[in-house]
């Protein structure tokens, strides 16, 4: 599990340096400062933060998720690869739950690479079904993408 000391909260313009380094190591395809900058504009986003107290390297962990109507959709949750398996995310995952449940959100939805065996096993231990599949959803290499979804209130 993670350090008791680590800690969710708002991503800051600040942090976007630790956070564009995290999301380079973490996927095929990363996203721009540029896409951040918008999503930290967005009224509808929230984008949060991992973070360890002062005198260790601070940012470890982020997300990015919409809320729109009754519905959260997660867009991107990333930790950096020296601080994987240490329960950073799953703060992130309770965080959002947390939020959903509070917002009486009714879906909790995602996309995730067909092939991201690690990230599926996540969603599947928060009880996220799969619902279907998007062919060829990502440009990068026409992978699939696989449509998963948590119905609030029926997850034991
Ligand atoms: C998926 C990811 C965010 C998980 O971050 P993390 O901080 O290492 O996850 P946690 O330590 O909180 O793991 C929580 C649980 O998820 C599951 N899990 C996480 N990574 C896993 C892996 N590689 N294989 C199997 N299960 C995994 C486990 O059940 C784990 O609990 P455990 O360690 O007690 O067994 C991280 O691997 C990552 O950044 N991957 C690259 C980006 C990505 O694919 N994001 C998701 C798609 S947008």
């Amino acid at each position: 599990m993670t350090t008791s000391s680590a800690y969710v909260r708002a991503m800051a313009h600040e942090d976007l340096p630790a956070v564009l380094a995290i999301e380079a190591e973490s996927h095929p395809a990363p996203w721009t400062e540029k896409i951040f900058v918008e999503e930290l504009a967005r009224e509808w986003a929230r984008l949060m933060v991992v973070a360890l107290p002062q005198g260790e390297s601070s940012v470890v962990a982020f997300c990015n998720y919409w809320l729109v109507a009754d519905e959260l959709h997660l867009l991107n949750i990333c930790c950096a690869l020296e601080h994987r398996r240490k329960g950073h995310a799953q703060l992130l995952m309770q965080h959002m739950l947390k939020v959903a449940r509070d917002r009486e959100c009714r879906l909790i939805t995602l996309e995730v690479r067909a092939s991201n065996v690690g990230a599926i096993a996540m969603y599947e231990r928060y009880q996220f079904e799969r619902a279907g599949v998007r062919p060829g959803y990502y440009s990068d290499n026409q992978e699939d993408a696989l449509v998963m979804l948590l119905h609030l209130g029926t997850e034991e």
